[in-house]
C-alpha cells in the first residue's frame, strides 16, 4: 500500500517504542525510502527502536498524558508532508489494585489509552480527510469487548477507544481514508511481562504480521489471532453470575 504512491510514504507511530506498534512497522512491506515518525517520551529508546527498521526514521516528541503534546504531535507530522498511516499504539496496562488504591492512576491511564487517541485522531483524520487519502490503524484489545473485574479501568477504556475508531470509521467513509480497528487478545511481551498467558494469546510478531496483511486487503477490522473473534462473540453470552467468578 506504501509502494505505488509516486513518493516516499511516510507512517507515524503514535507510541513510538510499543513492540507491537514495532512488529507492525516491521512486517510493513514498503520501500527502504519509506519515512517512519517514532513519537514517544523517551528520545534515545525510540532512536534505539528506529535503528532496527529497515526505514529512513525519525523521533518525535510525545507525551500522551500532555494536551500540548497531543496537538503538536501531530502538527509536527504534517508539517514536512502527507502522512500516509498513522498507528494509535500508545497505551498502558496498570494493575487494578494499584488503581483501587490511587484512583488518580486511573485518570492517567484513560488518558494513555483513550483520550489521548480521540485528540490525536481527531486532529490526524482533519489533516487525512484534506489529503483525501491514509489510514489509522488503532490498537484496542478483546478487552474491550466486556469488562473483567481483573482490569476493568482498562477494559472501559479500550471499549471507550474501540467505539470512538468505528464510530472515526464511519465518520471517514467515502473520504478515501480508511480506519483499521485492531483487536489482539493477549499479547506476550512488555505489556503483559509477568502474567501468564491467557488462552489464544499471541506474540507481537504475530499482531504485526495480521495488521500488515489487514493493511493489503480492504479489511477494516483483525481480530488476533482470527479464532479470538467468534471466541468473543461466545464471551459475550456467559452468564453474568459465572463471569463474575473469573479471576482474570
Ligand atoms: N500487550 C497486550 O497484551 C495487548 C493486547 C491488546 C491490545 N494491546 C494494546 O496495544 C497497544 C500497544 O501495546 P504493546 O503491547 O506494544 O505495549 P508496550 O510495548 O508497552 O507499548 C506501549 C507504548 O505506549 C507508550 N506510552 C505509554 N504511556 C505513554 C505516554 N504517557 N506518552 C507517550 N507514550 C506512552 C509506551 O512508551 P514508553 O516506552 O515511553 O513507556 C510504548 O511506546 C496498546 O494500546 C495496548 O493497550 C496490547
Amino acid at each position: 500500500m506504501l509502494e505505488n504512491l509516486g513518493r516516499p510514504g511516510r507512517v507515524l507511530l503514535l507510541g513510538g517504542t510499543s513492540e507491537i506498534g514495532l512488529a507492525i512497522l516491521a512486517a510493513l512491506r514498503a520501500p527502504a525510502d519509506t519515512q517512519v515518525l517514532l513519537a514517544g517520551r523517551d528520545e534515545q529508546r525510540l532512536e534505539a527502536a528506529g535503528k532496527d527498521l529497515p526505514f529512513r526514521c525519525a523521533v518525535l516528541p510525545f507525551d500522551a498524558l500532555s494536551a500540548a503534546s497531543q496537538r503538536s504531535v501531530i502538527d509536527r507530522a504534517f508539517a514536512d508532508g502527507p502522512v500516509d498511516v498513522v498507528i494509535a499504539a500508545t497505551g498502558v496496562l496498570t494493575p487494578q489494585e494499584e488503581l483501587d488504591r490511587d484512583p488518580a492512576l486511573a485518570a492517567r491511564m484513560i488518558d494513555a489509552n483513550f483520550t489521548s487517541h480521540v485528540t490525536t485522531l481527531l486532529a490526524a483524520a482533519g489533516r487525512l480527510r484534506r489529503q483525501g487519502s491514509g489510514t489509522i490503524v488503532v490498537l484496542s484489545s478483546v478487552a474491550a469487548v466486556r469488562p473483567r473485574k481483573a482490569n476493568y479501568v482498562y477494559g472501559a477504556a479500550k471499549a471507550g477507544l474501540d467505539a470512538f475508531a468505528r464510530g472515526l470509521a464511519d465518520a471517514l467513509a467515502g473520504t478515501g481514508v480508511r480506519v483499521l480497528l485492531v483487536r489482539p487478545g493477549f499479547v506476550i511481551g512488555r505489556m503483559t511481562a509477568g502474567m501468564p498467558a491467557a488462552p489464544l494469546s499471541s506474540t507481537p510478531a504475530q499482531v504485526g504480521t495480521a495488521v500488515a496483511a489487514a493493511l493489503e486487503s480492504r479489511a477494516s477490522r483483525v481480530w488476533v489471532p482470527r479464532a479470538l473473534g467468534p471466541a468473543a462473540l461466545a464471551l459475550r453470552l456467559v452468564p453474568r453470575p459465572l463471569w463474575r467468578r473469573m479471576r482474570r
